[in-house]
């Protein structure tokens, strides 16, 4: 049986094997293929979503499948049920479940006690499907490969879709490139499972603005100077500054990643043509300005759109017709 819980756990060859899919889904969105004809799938979610919900929701049905939505805070699980029970209930009664939630080891215990087909839908460590679609919009876009591109990361650097980053840096092998203040550089232990060893502990070099770390078949960089870090980059990415969950640091994120942000003086520093993507939502005037996200509104929301389609390419992948 297939799961979709991390990137970490996704050999090079499996996430080829998806991105490979991604285009016919998006070439045939009216075929009539159904891989998951007669199955009931679950979308748990204790977190808001627009891009992932959606696209799950409408990408089971096009595949055939019947989904069901629910909110964690609407059933048993929002007042305390154990995840595992949840597991071996839904397991009893559907062919597969899709899960946002805050703490990973949910989205592994679902899997586990479920016994069914899971996804993590983004969770505080990773958000996989959401690099998955960027690597493949990269790949449309660009019309190359990202194997040896540099990829430019600015912003909170220590969050779940810059993780799911360095874990496909690792197998793809790309230079990812985090630009981030020290405190928002990802822990050591994310680069260390990313293959980094011992280079991996950042922290024993007080006062470092920068770490080269070699992860698996790609570099990861650790990088204080955003220009610097944007420097010939064949690709400028963002995210939010306050992910869900970090609420409470609204302020401290805001006045700390001041400078981290994607504009156009940057954009001018990144290679000619590079590309501008961001997993949205977006907080104009935070991560990225108004003017750039207008100027690469195409390729963003063709990255929002990717999102149905990799998600059918996941699916797909998982019930095992690929
Ligand atoms: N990028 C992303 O996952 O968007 P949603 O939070 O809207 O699902
Ligand atoms: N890092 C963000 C991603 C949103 C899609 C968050 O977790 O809120």
């Amino acid at each position: 049986m297939k799961h979709l819980l991390s990137l970490e756990k996704l050999p090079a060859s499996e996430m080829r094997a998806i991105l490979n899919r991604v285009g016919h889904f998006k070439s045939n969105r009216a075929s009539h293929e159904r891989p998951l004809a007669g199955q009931t799938w679950a979308l748990i979610f204790s977190k808001s979503s627009t891009r992932t919900r959606v696209s799950f929701e409408v990408g089971i049905r096009e595949l055939g499948g019947n989904v069901m939505f629910l909110s964690a805070s609407d059933i048993q699980l929002g007042r305390g049920e154990p995840i595992k029970d949840t597991a071996r209930v839904l397991g009893r009664m559907i062919h597969g479940a899709v899960i946002r939630t805050f703490a990973q080891q949910d989205v592994e215990d679902f899997a586990q006690f479920s016994g069914i087909p899971t996804v993590n839908a983004l969770t505080d460590d990773e958000h996989p499907c959401q690099i998955l679609t960027d690597i493949f919009t990269f790949e449309e876009l660009s019309g190359q490969s990202i194997e040896g591109k540099v990829v430019t990361f600015v912003g909170d650097a220590a969050c779940n879709v810059p993780a799911s980053w360095i874990f496909a840096a690792a197998r793809l092998g790309f230079e990812l490139r985090l630009a981030a203040p020290r405190a928002y550089w990802p822990s050591p232990g994310i680069l260390r499972r990313a293959g980094a060893g011992e280079d991996a502990d950042w922290a024993r070099n007080p006062g470092s603005v920068t770490e080269r770390l070699q992860v698996g078949s790609g570099t990861v960089e650790l990088i204080e100077d955003v220009r610097l870090a944007a420097r010939r980059a064949d690709l400028l990415y963002t995210d939010v500054w306050v992910s869900m969950g970090k609420e409470a640091e609204a302020a401290k994120r805001i006045a700390e990643l001041s400078g981290y942000q994607i504009n156009r003086e940057l954009v001018q520093a990144a290679k000619p043509g590079a590309l501008v993507m961001h997993c949205l939502p977006a907080y104009r005037g935070k991560e990225i300005d108004e003017d750039t996200l207008e100027a690469h509104a195409n390729t963003i929301f063709t990255e929002a759109e990717n999102r149905l389609h990799t998600q059918k390419a996941i699916l797909d992948w998982m019930v095992g017709s690929a």
